[in-house]
């Protein structure tokens, strides 16, 4: 399984992990795959708590980091006056809370929607180029972090440049063949070619199809096959396609070392292959994530239109802490990709990775038997 990409980052076998959570990282890591921490979800200041950590545990190895450059952002909402909350139209907020009222699901205690919306701005200026540059700042404190991925477009060249001058690699993710395009422009040196069968943004190219186009596209920069790969035959069949990776997101979503709440699990578990559906709900952008009866009621005929980036993740993230205290399983949504519909229990990173690893071995067996 050993591929070039492997000796250019410093790993053993060319497993790449995104994740929100540390643990994955280091777990990921220590068994001989790639860790790559998404900043998303984090202020700069408890990014650096968590590199720090992953400092300490990762036994010396190499990690990446993922940070996000926004390609669409509502720029209209970013330069408005007072807060941003004020933008958002009753309408939407009105759908939200009687959805939820008439569910039996009580409102958040006072002070408790302030204290959320104040948590959700601190991290929302991540999707700004500004925010990326006070990432990048202290991702270059880390030199154990050898790749840098940019999540939503192109990296600007002048972060490359700074990045390939401190020995780091970039990466860039790719839906289609234009994506390609402009990350290669960008001079980044590595793509991550993501199906829509993948959790979190998504686009609408499978990965079967999306990978050998992107291969062909990439001018021999390396290639990971993203989206939809949770068992080791699927390794092999990226391998075949072009690729000299896989980068997976979901499979570790049901681990133990994962960020998921226990109820987040439970659906997680629930969850069939055709639960895991592209909708608007969460961001205002289109997530692949786990249905719910919440993420259905902006389908239904009448039902108001999303609102842009980051107005809807406003009201998402309000609406989610209520749905979490009632403990209202059905109502629970989070991005997964469709692998989550093969995913029935707790398990580890390092069984995974074991596992990963086994299957591929009997998947590449398989292939050589047939070829005798
Ligand atoms: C919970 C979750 C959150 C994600 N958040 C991000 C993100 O912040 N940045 C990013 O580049 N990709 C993100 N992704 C997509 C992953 O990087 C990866 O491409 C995808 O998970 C691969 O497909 P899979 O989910 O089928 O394994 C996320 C995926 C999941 C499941």
């Amino acid at each position: 399984m050993r591929t070039p990409i492997c000796e250019r980052l410093g790993c053993e076998v060319p497993i790449f992990a995104f994740t929100h959570c540390r643990d994955v990282v280091v777990e990921v890591t220590k068994a001989g795959g790639y860790g790559v921490l998404g900043a998303l979800t984090y202020s700069p200041e408890q990014f650096e708590i968590e590199l720090r950590w992953i400092d300490e545990h990762v036994g010396g190895r190499p990690y990446g980091v993922d940070i996000v450059i926004p390609n669409k952002y509502d720029k209209e909402a970013a330069k408005a006056p007072g807060p941003l909350k004020e933008l958002i139209p009753e309408k939407q907020r009105a759908f939200v809370r009687e959805m939820l009222d008439a569910a039996g699901i009580p409102p958040l205690p006072p002070g408790e929607d302030e204290r959320i919306y104040q948590d959700y701005m601190a991290r929302e200026r991540n999707y700004t180029p500004e925010g990326a540059t006070r990432f990048i700042e202290v991702t270059l404190r880390h030199d154990k972090v050898n790749l840098v991925v940019s999540a939503l477009g192109a990296p600007p060249g002048d972060a490359v440049e700074e990045f390939h001058r401190r020995g780091i690699l970039v990466g860039g993710m790719c839906g289609s063949p234009a994506h390609t395009r402009h990350q290669r422009q960008a001079g980044v040196d590595l793509l991550i070619a993501q199906g829509t069968e993948a959790g979190g943004h998504t686009g609408t190219i499978s990965t079967l199809v999306l990978v050998p186009m992107v291969v062909e596209a990439a001018g021999g920069i390396p290639v990971l096959a993203a989206g939809g790969i949770s068992r080791g035959s699927q390794i092999a069949a990226a391998l075949a396609l072009g690729a000299q990776g896989v980068w997976c997101g979901t499979v570790w979503l049901g681990t133990r070392e994962s960020e998921l709440t226990p109820m987040e699990k439970r659906v997680l578990f629930r969850a069939r292959t055709e639960d895991a559906v592209i909708r608007r709900w969460m961001s205002g952008k289109t997530v692949r994530m786990i249905r719910s009866k919440a993420s259905e009621a902006w389908e239904q005929p009448g039902a108001p239109a999303p609102l842009m980036a980051p107005l809807q993740s406003i009201l998402f993230n309000q609406a989610k802490a209520r749905i979490e205290r009632a403990q209202r399983d059905e109502y629970c949504s989070f991005p997964a990709g469709q692998v989550a519909g093969t995913m029935s229990g707790e398990t580890t990173v390092r069984e995974i990775m074991y596992a990963l690893q086994n299957e591929y071995l009997s998947a590449m067996e398989r292939l050589v038997a047939f070829g005798k």
